[in-house]
């Protein structure tokens, strides 16, 4: 998979692919993720991509043409199965999502700032717009950095055996169960015996009731 990042602020979309999962993804070669720095592509005098909104109102709007230029020159070298614009008023982004977008193979994410991008861009370029939450960020990129993180580990040979995803709170609409490690009784509290018993088709059995008895509780919302 490759993913291209089209962004003000590379510098912020560093750190999250120079550690453990990510990193290990990106040096196994199983993702190249590319970021772009928006300001390369203007040419305009201070770098400018930003502007005051056609009938006034508070904050400036990132414009059409250094994101059209963008586009077109990454479009140039491959095609692309999602171009997708980070931003509050997207769909929520759920494992659902991220599992069918692990299966993709090329992918650019545009980060929006300020009030957001001239609607053109999302009328013309954008073929889903995707928000990490009900809440508003100072700008798509660490959305774009969640989103990628929950892409990436799901594509086959990322995680291994032991990290494996198919155990992970949301893959069946449950959240996961309860997990322990040594030792096994701590300052008096103990492990469930049953996790210690070494009889695994009644530990299994002990993990789904929990996992159902937790998604009951805690998000009733997931089994509807
Ligand atoms: N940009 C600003 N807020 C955002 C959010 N909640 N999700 C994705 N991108 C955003």
């Amino acid at each position: 998979m490759r993913i291209d990042i089209i962004t003000v602020l590379p510098e912020l979309l560093k750190s999250p692919f120079e550690a453990s999962i990510l990193k290990r993804a990106i040096e196994k070669g199983i993702v190249e993720v590319h970021t772009h720095n928006l300001r390369d592509y203007t040419d305009l005098s201070y770098n400018q991509i930003d502007d005051y909104q056609f009938g006034g109102g508070a904050g400036m709007v990132m414009m059409i043409e250094p994101i059209d230029k963008c586009i077109t020159a990454l479009k140039q070298s491959r095609d692309y199965d999602e171009i997708i614009y980070m931003t509050p008023d997207g769909e929520t982004l759920n494992q659902k999502i991220a599992n069918s977008m692990s299966l993709l193979n090329n992918v650019i994410i545009l980060c929006g700032h300020y009030k957001g991008v001239d609607q053109r861009v999302r009328d013309a370029f954008i073929t889903r717009e995707i928000s990490i939450g009900d809440y508003v960020l100072s700008g798509g990129e660490l959305g774009a950095a969640v989103l990628c993180d929950a892409i990436i580990r799901l594509i086959p040979g990322v995680l291994s055996n032991e990290t494996s995803a198919l155990t992970d709170t949301f893959q069946d609409n449950l959240l996961a169960p309860p997990v322990y490690t040594r030792p096994a009784e701590y300052k008096g509290m103990k492990v469930p015996e049953i996790l210690l018993s070494g009889n695994f088709p009644k530990i299994e059995k002990w993990r789904e009731d929990q996992a159902q008895e937790r998604t009951e509780r805690l998000r009733p919302d997931l089994l509807k």
